[in-house]
């Protein structure tokens, strides 16, 4: 059979991994639209954002599809991963680079997050590069140097480097590797076409969501209540799910119990260094995993294609393969546990982060309340004067809460 055939006949099988794909290169363009005009100076970024929402052609439509884009894209990587696992595709040797590759994805698509809320240099973008390097300060010996190296670094035209050149390449290079080089050879247009086509309740979606539920920009004339974007899910919510521990463990109910962590060097190890190490752990799983299952699936390379031949080691893996042996059983059942993990995941992220005000902070963080408050300021305050720039629970408090902050 000839492999230009394969993407159609496979497609209901890739339906998320093709919708992120077409919103990988729906992210390009508006980012390409967007670069035009941003300023990407501690000056200009805000005023060029504001100017980009309010008066450009097609401007706060580009920029509300480049800030929803990434929630749909995480929702659809997220599904991809999760079949992929349930695959049991990292112990397939044949897999392994498309395993490394798809994981080590997560990693820029994260840094482009967080990248691309510090570059409008709203007071949230603002908030997070000062939080930023409190992460290095409890490393034991070189957290003070770190901090003060990111500190004295990390302007707005390195971050807007890393979003628009560094986390670009990387990316390319990874989807090349991961996707691309497969289908340069089946013909990437019919791939993207057919995709676009049954992405199409999505990518509706998508244009709904960036027309209704706009990043309020007008400042000061369109002010929002502080806490409104309660309930919004935001790209910030991603990491402000990995930042929880620094609100909830220093002050929470569990102090009692965990007083020993609150040393200081915990939090960042649970909320950074652990999750970080784990990634990693899962991407490299096919190097030091028994890699058993040589093949058990349809989109592999054609030429030497190996000849179906599963063994299954252990008693978890023959279960599952058992469900999964005749083809429509196979199919709800999968259907089923994805959505049930994705479902479960979901909502653990937006019961962590409902009260997170993210299209709030320009109520209190507005031109008509001076500079002070209105324009997030044109060089890093000084943290002498403002000590609880250091802190990143009165930081995490702040945002969740800031009407009982201030
Ligand atoms: C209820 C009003 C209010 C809201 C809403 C609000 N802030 Fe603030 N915020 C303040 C005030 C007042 C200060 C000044 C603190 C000071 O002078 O030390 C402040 C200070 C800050 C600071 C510290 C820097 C500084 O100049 O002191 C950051 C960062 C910040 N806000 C970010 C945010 C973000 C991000 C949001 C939205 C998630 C937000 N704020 C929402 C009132 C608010």
């Amino acid at each position: 059979m000839s492999d230009l055939l394969k993407p159609e006949r496979i497609h209901w099988k890739h339906y998320f991994a093709g919708f992120g794909f077409i919103t990988i290169i729906l992210q390009l363009i508006t980012g390409l639209y967007l670069m035009f005009f941003f300023d990407p100076t501690l000056e200009g970024a805000y005023k060029s954002i504001q100017y980009i929402s309010n008066q450009l052609f097609m401007g706060s439509l580009s920029r509300n599809l480049h800030r929803w884009i990434p929630a749909l894209l995480f929702v659809a990587v997220f599904v991809h991963t999760v079949r992929c696992f349930l695959r049991w595709d990292f112990e397939n040797k044949n897999k392994r680079i498309l395993w490394l590759t798809g994981v080590l994805l997560l990693l820029p698509i994260f840094l482009f997050m967080v990248t691309g809320l510090i570059v409008p240099w709203e007071w949230k973008g603002y908030f997070f590069m000062e939080m930023i390097p409190n992460y290095f300060e409890p490393i034991p010996y070189i957290g003070q140097t770190l901090k003060d190296f990111f500190l004295v670094s990390f302007t707005i035209p390195r971050y807007y480097v890393f979003h628009v050149v560094l986390l670009p390449l990387i990316s390319i290079i990874l989807i090349d590797y991961h996707i691309l080089a497969k289908l340069r050879k089946r013909g990437i247009f019919r791939y993207l076409l057919k995709h676009s086509i049954i992405s199409l309740p999505f990518i509706i979606l998508l244009f709904v969501l960036a027309w209704k539920m706009v990043i309020p920009s007008n400042d000061p004339i369109d002010v929002p209540m502080p806490l409104e974007g309660q309930w919004v899910p935001a790209p910030e919510w991603y990491f402000l799910t990995v930042l929880l521990p620094y609100m909830y463990i220093r002050s929470g109910i569990w102090i009692p119990i965990l007083m020993y962590i609150r040393s200081g060097i915990w939090i960042p190890i649970l909320s950074f260094f652990l999750p970080l190490a784990l990634f990693f752990g899962v991407a490299f799983m096919p190097y030091y995993l028994k890699n058993t299952v040589v093949d058990e699936d349809d989109e592999e390379e054609g030429e030497s294609k190996p000849k179906r031949q599963v063994h299954h080691s252990n008693a978890l893996k023959r279960f599952w393969h058992n469900l999964n042996n005749t083809s429509l059983r196979r199919k709800i059942i999968n259907w089923i546990i994805v959505s049930i993990i994705t479902f479960v995941f979901i909502s653990l992220i937006t019961w962590g982060n409902y009260n997170s005000p993210t299209l709030g902070c320009n109520s209190c963080h507005h031109l008509a309340n001076g500079a002070r408050m209105g324009v997030p300021p044109p060089s890093f305050k000084d943290r002498a004067s403002l000590p609880h720039l250091s802190e990143n629970d009165w930081m995490m408090k702040h945002w969740y809460y800031p009407t009982e902050v201030w």
